[in-house]
């Protein structure tokens, strides 16, 4: 009872005591004294949901996609939500977006749930920020960037080429083939063609781990997150052997293993593992969605995959006799039409719909006020379906492409210290699969069910099921 009391005659004695002291603090600091605590401004609008669940239902039982769209109209570019356990702020405007990611991305740390970071390995380049995340965004685009990217053309065509021959005459599953072209291309680039003797059990092991991404961090027997860290393990364990068998070597920095092994501070073996692991993670599915979306809207606009063929007949025939399983660098520059059909998939199919930082401290945008802590979500799809960036944003027209889009409204690669470092090896291995597909091989579809699945990623209902086979 006593407690009670005493608190209720302290507290506005104490609020007096703290508001001069506070005008006393500010003067010493040489603080304005219309200083303003971020804590007055207002939270964005939107609705919360339940306590804890929040809004998570509505968004994965509808369509994620469809939920955002809505919270949109009626709350503008900026709103709050409640999802996964954690609040949310969403952001839908190209400045907010570059404002998040880029121009103050220091206020904003990358954040991905436990168990994600635990399997790919804490050392991984998209849980860091500063000096080390520097080191590492320097040595990965050292391999991947379009000057390294131009000598992996062969070895990037001869996994298209076989890949595409094991397809033919068969009945396939899109994505899940596509995986394994991805994973394919990711090994060559990660370790060059000598060292992947040893692939078969190393994608084995990974995708032992890749069954473990989305569960909960129990690591006990039975459990499918314990499973995955044994998977870790193993690879650990072969991702040794290859730096072992390559220092022994001392091969130079001409793929990404030689680049994170040969820098002025050098990188142990544990931090080598937790980036190839990152690599394939960030290479693989992101691919493969694209290039399924690709088949899909080809496969449905006759005319236009007839122009991409003729683009690729051209380059084709521009080749000397016996010549023409080998591009070059130059004909990969020569593929316009394919690239803009590559750039509008991008757009249309917005595969990663948006992307998670954590604010790490209380933050303004826009005169509303982002606690520290938050989540916050720039919203790439729905800037790529805005009418006002992209009109007529549903149909798929690759001239759009003929101009260069506004600054910030086309992010299929992110934007700023953590855009995606791969985004030339990702042109380069679609360019080259459908360079050979269109000009020799017919695909046709076999479901007329369209709509989206989430795989994570955004792709063609059931992996879009297509016949494959070499033209007469
Ligand atoms: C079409 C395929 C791809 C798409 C759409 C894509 C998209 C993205 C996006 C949006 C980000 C930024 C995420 C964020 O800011 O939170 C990102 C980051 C990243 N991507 Fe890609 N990506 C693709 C292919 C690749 C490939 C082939 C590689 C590997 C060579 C790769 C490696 C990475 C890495 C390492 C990061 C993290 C960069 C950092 O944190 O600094 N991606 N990707």
């Amino acid at each position: 009872m006593l407690l009670p009391l005493v608190s209720l005659l302290l507290c506005p004695a104490l609020f007096a005591f703290l508001s001069a002291f506070r005008s006393k603090l500010l003067q010493a600091l040489k603080l304005s004294p219309s200083f303003s605590p971020l804590r007055r401004l207002p939270l964005p609008p939107g609705s919360m949901g339940w306590p804890y669940i929040g809004e998570t239902f509505q968004i994965y039982s509808k369509n994620p996609i469809a939920f955002f769209s809505h919270k949109q109209k009626r709350y503008g570019p900026v709103f709050k939500t409640h999802m996964l356990g954690c609040p949310c702020v969403m952001i839908s405007s190209p400045e907010g977006a570059k404002f998040v990611l880029s121009t103050q991305a220091k206020l904003f740390k990358p954040t991905f749930p436990a168990s994600k970071e635990r399997m790919i390995g804490h050392q991984a380049i998209f849980f860091q920020q500063g000096p080390y995340h520097n080191l590492l965004r320097r040595l990965v685009l050292r391999a991947f960037s379009a000057e390294a990217i131009r000598h992996k053309v062969a070895g990037v065509e001869a996994t298209a080429v076989e890949a595409l021959r094991s397809w033919d005459g068969r009945l396939i599953n899109a994505y899940q083939e596509m995986k394994s072209y991805a994973f394919n291309v990711a090994l060559v680039s990660i370790f060059g063609r000598e060292d992947i003797f040893c692939t078969e059990e190393l994608k084995q092991s990974y995708y032992a781990l890749e069954r473990g991404y989305n569960s909960m961090p129990i690591n006990l027997p039975g459990t499918l997150f314990h499973d995955a860290m044994r998977s870790r393990r193993r690879l650990e364990r072969m991702l040794s052997e290859i730096i072992a068998s390559r220092r022994q070597r001392g091969a130079e920095a001409t793929d990404l293993l030689g680049s994170l092994m040969d820098n002025e501070k050098s990188l142990s073996d544990e931090q080598i593992s937790d980036n190839i692991i990152g690599v394939i993670f960030a290479a693989r599915d992101t691919t493969a969605s694209v290039i399924t979306w690709l088949l899909k809207y080809l496969a449905e606009d006759p005319k236009l995959l007839e122009a991409v063929t003729e683009e690729q007949e051209e380059i084709r025939r521009s080749k000397r006799e016996g010549e023409d399983e080998c591009l070059t660098w130059d004909d990969i520059r020569k593929m316009q039409l394919t690239s803009r059909v590559f750039q509008e998939t991008l757009r249309a199919a917005s595969i990663l719909s948006f992307t998670f930082r954590e604010a790490v401290e209380d933050v303004e945008y826009e005169g509303y006020r982002i606690p520290k802590g938050w989540k916050v979500m720039p919203l790439f799809r729905n800037i790529h379906h805005s009418p006002d960036f992209f009109p007529n944003p549903q149909k798929f027209d690759p001239s759009r492409f003929e101009v260069t889009p506004k600054p910030n409204t086309f992010m299929p690669f992110g934007n700023g210290v953590h855009s995606c470092p791969g985004n030339e090896l990702a042109k380069l291995e679609v360019l080259v699969l459908f360079h050979h597909l269109t000009t020799k091989y017919r695909w046709s579809l076999t479901e007329s069910k369209s709509g989206v699945q989430f795989s994570p990623f955004a792709i063609p209902m059931n992996g879009l099921p297509i016949r494959l086979s070499l033209k007469a």
